[in-house]
């Protein structure tokens, strides 16, 4: 699959699902319709996208349409927790940003109280559907014998134990990121606010599909990680990059933001000539990951290419 193709297809299934669990929950006006704004309009989905293509692993081609029901649970619980932290980063108190995802900012179509709840509910229904039986096939899971469900909580288990250990560090890094603005950071400080508020949620995507298809001591795991932490770190590397270099149309927020406000970002640290350089050699260590693993790594590899030449 080439790119485009990749990820339109996984915003397609994510798209779908986000709006099949939203529709389980019997919120009350207008908070309904906050959280519909801050899930359903735009985003990359890049969180699902990774979630899936580790799923894919296990397989030489990929075989059937839809995975399986613990991926996609996962991937719609580590969107879920990825727009709530976009709502919370965008309020008055945190970034105070006008303009997301091509759109007003949740706080500035419902109001501060409003968006702070839906930021708030959008964290506890990531973790309710991943402790629930949503997409499961209820026929075949009546036929499952108690070995076969013990297998699933176990795995059930340990997506919920990733997302939430990932949302504490994100929390974490968006207080570390907060604190230091206007201030000098060194690189060692400013790796740990990127890894955390960052980093650690797009790792959890990864090894959140990882656990669905792999046994914990496989060696595959240990590269996985290592790719995650890479890519992660990346991420937020190339964010902070777009802010200067992309057009606020394109990157559908205001562009040149973090100047404005003084953050702590890598081309403040280490110039832009710099950042793009490292932005390139943490993808170099990702890639270096990749090809030691054994399973097929495929769409991994093709969704950190698109990361690389993102440009919004
Ligand atoms: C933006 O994330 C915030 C960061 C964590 C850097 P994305 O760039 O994934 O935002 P969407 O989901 O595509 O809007
Ligand atoms: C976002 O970092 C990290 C989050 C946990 C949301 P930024 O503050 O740089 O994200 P944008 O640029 O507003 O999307
Ligand atoms: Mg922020
Ligand atoms: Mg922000
Ligand atoms: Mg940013």
């Amino acid at each position: 699959m080439t790119i485009p193709d990749l990820l339109k297809h996984s915003q397609q299934q994510i798209q779908a699902d986000l709006q099949f669990c939203l529709d389980q929950f019997a919120l009350t006006s207008p908070l309904k319709e906050a959280v519909h704004h801050a899930v359903m309009l735009g985003g990359k989905r890049v969180r699902p996208a990774l979630c899936y293509a580790t799923a894919e692993l296990n397989q030489l081609e990929k075989t059937s349409e839809l995975f399986n029901p613990a991926v996609r649970r996962a991937a719609v619980a580590v969107e879920l927790i990825h727009c709530y932290s976009l709502c919370h980063d965008d309020l008055p108190c945190m970034d105070n940003d006008a303009l997301r995802r091509g759109q007003p900012t949740c706080h500035v179509a419902f109001g501060e109280s409003t968006a702070l709840l839906a930021g708030d509910v959008l964290q506890s229904i990531a973790f309710e559907v991943l402790g629930s039986r949503l997409f499961d096939d209820m026929q075949s899971i009546d036929k499952l014998s108690i070995e076969n469900t013990q297998h699933n909580d176990q795995i059930r288990l340990r997506q919920m134990q990733i997302l939430a250990t990932a949302s504490s560090k994100m929390v974490n890094g968006q207080v570390m990121d907060l604190q230091a603005e206007g201030k000098l950071v060194d690189q060692d400080h400013l790796e740990q606010i990127h890894l955390n508020k960052t980093g650690a949620l797009i790792q959890a995507a990864i090894m959140m599909g990882a656990v669905t298809v792999l046994p914990k001591a496989d060696q595959d795991f240990t590269a996985l990680r290592q790719f995650g932490r890479a890519l992660g770190l990346a991420f937020q590397v190339q964010d902070d990059i777009l802010d200067i270099t992309a057009d606020t149309e394109v990157l559908g927020k205001t562009a040149g933001k973090d100047q404005q406000v003084e953050k702590s970002t890598y081309p403040a640290l280490m110039g832009l000539d710099n950042a793009q350089h490292y932005a390139q050699q943490l993808h170099d260590q990702a890639m270096d990951a990749l090809k030691t693993m054994q399973g097929n790594t495929q769409a991994l590899h093709t969704i950190a290419e698109f990361l690389l030449t993102r440009q919004s």
